[in-house]
């Protein structure tokens, strides 16, 4: 596995993580050679595994990973590769993962089956690993939450009025749910206590809220060594938490409206200018400001946890997402 991620740091669940990237390695299976070789290497390579790892790092707080953690973090991490073949589609990405797109390289109508192949590799796993009926609804319930997410985000595409509750719940259910899935799976079959599973699910929710607005505020001032393409959301309509916030403030709002009100016409130059009011003003910092706070949440949700090494590493996690730089 390319390890030039923050798990490197990490040898406590290296090893599984790797156990994991093979577990994924000998699932993914189409008899198309090139899409197969597009999709193991988009499983190889350049995806920071933040789910898996938290899936086991949560595991670790309580007890210990075994197969079914294994099964169940290569589970998630299959269901996220499908979640972002399809929001390359939607969102028109030639760039995934540092790589040209399963979209991009193969065609739109092809992309779509490529997701939807790999939910049912997630089924496959995720079934194959749980015998708890309530467990499998909770898979079941964390897909159908990222799905309703992101058709709200969809829903709200070019809406000057979308609030901070509205944006606040569309990334609770496209991100945070699926964080929020594995940390608790992590503990859950591990071996961990309804307490424990409950705080690590909250630890999960709140993590995954401040890295999507990290990762919102990345798409205006990222640059290129993050693997990221910048400026999409705003192509796409999407307005996310920098440009709520810049136009909640009038100055702002009446410098943005006549850029944003060109809507799918805005061209390149229209965005960076957008891009330029919200850089030369306070609403990045405000933006990480309230990433830092469902960050000091998260860290508060692990309060009833005796320190281990999983435990520390979990309670670092969250600064480590808001000053990312991988
Ligand atoms: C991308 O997630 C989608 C978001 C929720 C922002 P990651 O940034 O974790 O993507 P990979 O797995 O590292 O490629
Ligand atoms: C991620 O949202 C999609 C899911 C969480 C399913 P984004 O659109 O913000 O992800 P990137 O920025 O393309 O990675
Ligand atoms: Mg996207
Ligand atoms: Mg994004």
């Amino acid at each position: 596995m390319n390890n030039s991620k923050p798990w490197k740091k990490y040898p406590l669940i290296a090893s599984e993580l790797e156990e994991v990237n093979q577990f994924i390695q000998k699932t993914i299976k189409t008899p198309n050679k090139s899409l197969q070789t597009a999709l193991l290497q988009m499983a190889d390579n350049g995806g920071k595994y933040l789910r898996p790892s938290l899936l086991l790092l949560a595991a670790h707080a309580v007890g210990k990973a075994n197969k079914q953690t294994i099964k169940l973090a290569s589970s998630i991490e299959i269901l996220h590769m499908a979640t972002l073949i399809h929001d390359d589609i939607i969102d028109d990405s030639d760039e995934r993962r540092g790589n040209v797109s399963i979209q991009a390289a193969f065609g739109k109508d092809v992309a779509v089956y490529t997701g939807d192949l790999l939910f049912t590799d997630f089924f496959d796993l995720m079934l194959n690993a749980i015998d708890e009926n309530e467990y499998l609804v909770r898979n079941a319930q964390t897909m159908r939450k990222i799905l309703n997410g992101e058709l709200g985000q969809m829903a709200e595409r070019f809406n000057l009025k979308q609030t901070l509750d509205d944006y606040l719940g569309d990334i609770e259910g496209k991100t945070a749910a699926l964080f929020r899935l594995a940390a608790e799976e992590g503990a859950h079959f591990a071996g961990g206590n309804i307490d424990q599973s409950n705080a690590l699910a909250q630890f999960g929710e709140n993590l995954g809220i401040a890295f999507q607005i990290v990762d919102d505020i990345l798409d205006y001032s990222g640059g290129k060594q993050l693997n990221k393409p910048t400026l999409e959301d705003l192509a796409t309509g999407v307005y996310s938490l920098p440009l709520l916030l810049a136009l909640n403030q009038p100055a702002l709002r009446d410098k943005l409206l006549p850029l944003l009100n060109k809507k799918r016409q805005m061209t390149l130059a229209d965005m960076q200018k957008v891009q330029s009011i919200l850089l030369d003003s306070t609403v990045i910092d405000d933006s990480h400001k309230l990433a830092r706070q469902y960050a000091q949440k998260a860290i508060d949700n692990l309060a009833i946890f005796k320190p281990n090494p999983a435990v520390l590493l979990l309670k670092k996690l969250p600064n480590t997402l808001l000053t990312r730089s991988f």
